[in-house]
């Protein structure tokens, strides 16, 4: 069972996990973060580079990995997960940006692209805290409903909600990418620490299946009812329907 923290606002939330990863670089310096993208963890991040700055955290030995990436997007397109995480995360922070990987979603190389993310996270020793958004169809990372609670990074071609929902990031729907390179639900959950966040009503339903519903992989975000250590920090609107 996972354990719910409603918080009044994002930056409530952002100021709580801030706390948690900063506690975590102290104890561990080369700490391993889990990136999501998405709106959902920007005010995080927000209060976390301001935490680094005020307390004056060493973060230069910080590892990263990012959950997802489109496939197909041009190198250096503002909309890739890689400039996102650079422009949200890695600079704002001040972390050091070769020790944080995206994964590839070169069409070129996306073959073996999920089995070298996943030998780097096992080489880096896995993620310490992993932070997680949930879209409108439960989906964690890019695994859409009927992904499999084992699977591991690959290549899943986007749902049809979620791409109008990611539609706003791009000058027309039609240029949201129709394949994305995704860590599994089975990656996921080899984190030591999960940290779901959610914000509004339009995730109330998620976030209800997610923490209350049966574990199913209809509902990708129930896997995290499988995780010894899962933290969900939610507003009210989000927990509404729990
Ligand atoms: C995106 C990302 C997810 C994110 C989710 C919710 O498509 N791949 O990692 O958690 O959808 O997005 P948002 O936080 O913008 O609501």
């Amino acid at each position: 069972m996972a354990e719910v923290v409603i918080v009044s606002d994002q930056d409530a939330a952002g100021a709580l996990v801030a706390d948690a990863i900063v506690q975590l670089i102290r104890r561990t310096p080369d700490a391993v973060l889990g990136l999501a993208t998405g709106s959902t963890p920007l005010a995080t991040y927000r209060a976390l580079a301001a935490r680094i700055e005020a307390d004056g955290v060493d973060v230069r030995g910080v590892r990263g990995f990012a959950l997802d990436e489109y496939v197909g997007l041009p190198a250096g397109h503002p909309e890739s997960y890689r400039s996102v995480i650079t422009r949200e995360v890695v600079e704002p922070l001040g972390l050091t940006p070769e020790l944080v990987r995206v994964p590839n979603g070169d069409p070129a190389e996306v073959q073996h692209a999920g089995a070298d993310y996943e030998a780097a996270i096992t080489a880096s020793g896995g993620v310490d805290l992993q932070i997680l958004g949930i879209g409108r169809t439960g989906h964690i990372g890019f695994n859409e409903p009927g992904s499999s609670l084992a699977s591991l990074t690959r290549v899943k071609t986007l749902t049809e909600p979620t791409r109008a929902d990611n539609a706003r990031f791009f000058d027309s729907p039609d240029d949201v990418p129709m394949h994305c390179i995704t860590q599994g639900i089975g990656t996921i959950l080899r984190a030591k620490h999960l940290v779901l966040l959610a914000f509004g009503e339009a995730k109330a339903d998620a976030v209800a299946a997610a923490v209350e519903g049966p574990v199913s992989a209809s509902q990708p975000g129930s896997a995290i009812q499988l995780h010894p250590h899962a933290t969900v920090v939610i507003d009210e609107a989000a927990a509404s329907k729990l």
